[in-house]
């Protein structure tokens, strides 16, 4: 059995990790970290686990996660920065599920996260870890970038479109809407319940840490650089995200072109699903799931596409995701324990 470590078990990326591998059928959980629980069961902080997961949680420390053959990372940005550069001189393979090492330009941490990158000689060698655009790499890489929540659900969705003469690469705008969880279970002012309830917040807007990541991987793929206008919104939900794109057509196009081109990039991707015509994304058919719907539909009357993107912001757009890496990485069957349908209703 793969021996698995996950550093901040205690969290919601880390809980959903639990989850997802005790349905793997070859891995083993092994080391679990968290400060503030440290000493306790993780079967004591989350209930749900009762009588499937008694493991005691361990303050976090290199040693005991190079024991293990996988180690995630889910920790807040930084937190893991310094422990990285230890945790690869051993065998022991890494998804890291924070941004600290998905951005290439070391020049962008000061300006995106307020901070010098303290091991930018190790950027060229991390993997971004999103499979539909770099599954080769990741497959010899030991080390794995997870990508952000709102990125997947962006960059999936206008990946198809950046190779083409098809639209205005300078027009696109996403709107976009998360569940309360991105924002990890720490609480905060704007994850309290008063101020999260009932109401939608926009935030971050010209200015949300997520865009340089879009950026990058869509100007990688464009050939070209490509600047995006992205608006997120916190929405009164637990999880879900959905992502809701503009881009200005450069000639006449139907739904039935758009679909067809859509399906045919993502013929071999099993967790992306180009939706029919007529039916958008939407997030209570992908949540709880590895999935990424998306639905696209053109606007006739100002010749500009709209394509809605969903998915779950802790499977596909962490956890999940990170599985889907560790099967790449390890040579196993990429759908591996990742399988399951949307919980819904
Ligand atoms: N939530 C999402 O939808 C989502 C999506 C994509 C990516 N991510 C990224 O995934 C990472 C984890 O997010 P999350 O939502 O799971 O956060 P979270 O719920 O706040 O959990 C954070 C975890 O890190 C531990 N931790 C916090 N400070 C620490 C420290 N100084 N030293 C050691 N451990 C520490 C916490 O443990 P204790 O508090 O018990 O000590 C907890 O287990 C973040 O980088 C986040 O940006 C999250």
């Amino acid at each position: 059995m793969i021996k698995i470590g996950i550093a901040g078990a205690s969290g919601y990326t880390g809980l959903e990790l639990i989850r997802l591998l005790e349905g793997h059928p070859e891995t083993e959980l092994s080391v679990l970290t968290s400060e503030t629980y440290q000493g306790k069961s993780i079967a004591d902080v989350f209930p749900s686990l009762n009588g499937i997961v008694d493991i005691e949680l361990q303050a976090l420390n290199s040693e005991i996660l190079k024991s293990c053959d996988v180690v995630f990372l889910a920790l807040p940005h930084t937190t893991g920065m310094d422990l990285l550069p230890e945790l690869i001189k051993s065998d022991c393979k890494i998804v890291d599920l924070s941004a600290d090492y998905r951005l290439k330009d070391a020049g962008a941490y000061p300006e995106w996260y307020s901070l010098t990158h303290t091991h930018p000689e190790l950027l060229p060698q991390v993997v971004y870890g999103l499979p539909e655009l770099h599954r080769e790499k990741i497959k010899s890489a030991q080390v794995v970038a997870n990508p952000g929540c709102y990125p997947t659900s962006v960059i999936l969705g206008l990946a198809p479109l950046m190779k083409t003469d098809w639209v205005d690469l300078n027009s696109i705008i996403s709107d976009s809407k998360s569940g309360v969880s991105g924002a990890g279970r720490k609480p905060s002012i704007t994850t309290h319940f008063c101020e999260a309830n009932e109401g939608v917040n926009p935030y971050g807007i010209a200015g949300h840490r997520h865009t340089p990541e879009m950026e990058q991987e869509l100007s990688n793929l464009a050939g070209k650089p490509i600047n995006i206008s992205f608006s997120p919104h916190l929405i009164p939900m637990s999880r879900g995200m959905l992502s809701t794109i503009y881009i200005n057509l450069k000639k006449n196009l139907s739904d039935d072109d758009l679909i067809e081109h859509y399906q045919n990039f993502f013929k071999d991707e099993f967790f992306v699903r180009t939706l029919s015509k007529d039916i958008f994304a939407n997030t209570h058919f992908v949540s709880g799931s590895n999935f990424c719907d998306i639905g696209v539909k053109v606007d006739t009357r100002v010749n500009r596409l709209i394509v809605t993107s969903a998915l779950d912001n802790l499977v596909k757009g962490a956890s999940g995701q990170a599985i889907q890496n560790m099967n790449i990485m390890l040579g196993l069957e990429e759908k591996t324990g990742l399988q399951s349908p949307a919980i819904f209703p």
